[in-house]
């Protein structure tokens, strides 16, 4: 595949690329974006399959893999059975992770995140807990209780981010990100949809980036040198995607102001995504499959008090009410998947020096070559495009667009990822094979350590 000057995509895609501020270099432009899964132990110390889940995207030709959602304390988790970094127990285990990834030329940078209210299965540590926020009002899809943080709890929060960071960089990783975008925590306190504080941390834009600019800065004095650090960022909130008389939230004006403020701090990168909720109709841009959410929301009945409405909605039984929820899903999103951040992005960059990465719905080569050709974006992440097809860099740099199966931005892999092993739930990319599925879907486990030692 060329384009008119006759250079191939993979020209532009496999170029290195290098982030002078902190030094760091990655053999081209393809980042895996962070995609989460229950391959831990419920504590959250991390487990031998995720190992063998990051080394996949390493082998398969990735420049760098962004860590899943990494809680930087146990209150700030997800779900059980994702890794932490929340003590220096964790040290080993990230390290470990580096030396797998590394063997393949690949970086990694692990991202350090705080749930908030958006807490889809709290686990057993937090039951009697309520989630902090930026707000006291519970989060209106799943209706997850929460309570505005004391200015104690902010303290808190910001030293375990730095905190965090510095076991990153003990582990010998490559850099962290903040997870200040999809409607977690930090995400919920730069968003004028949610954030209804009147202290110093609410109100006008510069108040709402207060805790974000902290973190940035806790980071900083808690690494050596220019340790990369990376922000992932909603552009814009679309606070009011599912519900529209909820208030719209952060528009592209407010982001663009937020990331000459992170640059202004020292921030070595801007990764752009969208939505101040996850999931959310734009993020990840696909469909909503109501036959999964049917089977695997039950995990979430007691997460929220709207745990039981949705589940009633979503319970194919029903008929009408998921079949309309799809559609507004759907309509929600609009008609663009593939590069669906793209013109956001592309304004961000205009306004900053620093180098930034377009996350959604990139699949093509040729839309990956564009997007680094036209500047719109320094780089480009990849989530499930890569879960269906590890080794997409081989096939681009094959000289293919896209792989002969690709993903259909389906969202199986998204809602299996409540209950079930992460990974390409969509039959028809199997030839219907189930067990086949199952057999890709399962890999992850093997080797186990009992394999490799006898290996
Ligand atoms: C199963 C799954 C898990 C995800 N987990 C995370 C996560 O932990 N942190 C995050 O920032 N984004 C997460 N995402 C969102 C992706 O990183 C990405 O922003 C989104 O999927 C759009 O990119 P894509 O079109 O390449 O999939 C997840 C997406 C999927 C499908
Ligand atoms: S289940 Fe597979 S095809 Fe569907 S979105 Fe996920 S990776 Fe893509």
């Amino acid at each position: 595949m060329t384009d008119g000057d006759g250079r191939s995509a993979w020209d532009s895609i496999g170029e290195p690329l290098a982030f002078p501020r902190s030094g760091l270099t990655v053999k081209n432009r393809i980042f895996r974006s962070s995609i989460s899964g229950s391959f831990d132990s419920y504590d959250g110390t991390g487990g031998y399959a995720r190992i063998n889940w990051e080394e996949k995207f390493a082998r398969g030709g990735v420049g760098a893999i962004i860590s899943s959602f990494v809680p930087v304390a146990r209150r700030g988790r997800i779900l059980p059975s994702y890794a932490m970094i929340h003590d220096d127990s964790t040290i080993p285990f990230w390290g470990a992770v580096a030396d797998r990834v590394h063997a393949h030329g690949c970086k990694f940078i692990i991202q350090l995140s705080h749930s908030g209210r958006q807490q889809d299965v709290p686990g057993v540590e937090n039951r009697y807990r309520v989630a902090l926020s930026s707000t006291s009002d519970m989060d209106t899809f799943h209706g997850l209780l929460c309570r505005s943080m004391t200015k104690g709890e902010i303290d808190e929060v910001v030293e375990q981010f730095g905190l965090a960071a510095r076991r990153a960089q003990r582990a010998g990783l490559d850099g962290v990100e903040t997870h200040s975008s999809h409607g977690y925590l930090i995400n919920q306190f730069l968003s004028s949809g949610i954030n209804d504080r009147t202290d110093e941390y609410g109100g006008p834009l510069e108040n709402r980036a207060r805790l974000l600019r902290e973190i940035v800065r806790s980071i900083r004095a808690h690494t050596d040198g220019h340790f990369h650090l990376q922000c992932k960022i909603s552009a814009v909130d679309y606070n009011n995607a599912i519900y529209p008389w909820e208030k719209k939230g952060n528009v592209l004006e407010d982001s663009v102001r937020v990331c000459q403020w992170l640059e202004e701090d020292g921030v070595d990168a801007l990764h752009v995504s969208t939505g101040s909720i996850f999931p959310h109709p734009r993020s990840p841009a696909g469909d909503f499959p109501i036959d999964v959410a049917s089977e695997v929301y039950g995990r979430m009945l007691y997460s929220g008090v709207r745990g039981g409405f949705n589940q009633r909605v979503f319970s194919a039984r029903l008929g009408i009410a998921p079949r309309l929820f799809r559609w507004w899903w759907r309509r929600r999103r609009g008609p663009i998947i593939e590069g669906i951040n793209a013109a956001h992005c592309a304004e961000i960059k205009a306004h900053v020096s620093i180098p930034v990465l377009l996350n959604g719905g990139i699949q093509r080569a040729s839309l990956a070559a564009r997007v680094i050709r036209e500047g719109i974006a320094d780089g480009v992440t990849i989530a499930r495009p890569l879960i269906a097809n590890n080794d997409l860099p081989k096939h681009w740099e094959a000289g293919l667009d896209q792989p002969p199966r690709p993903c259909t931005f389906c969202n199986k892999c998204l809602l299996n990822a409540l209950a079930n092993p992460l990974g390409c739930y969509e039959l028809s990319r199997y030839a219907h094979d189930y067990d086949a599925m199952m057999d890709e879907v399962m890999s992850v486990f093997h080797p186990s350590p009992h394999e490799a030692a006898n290996l």
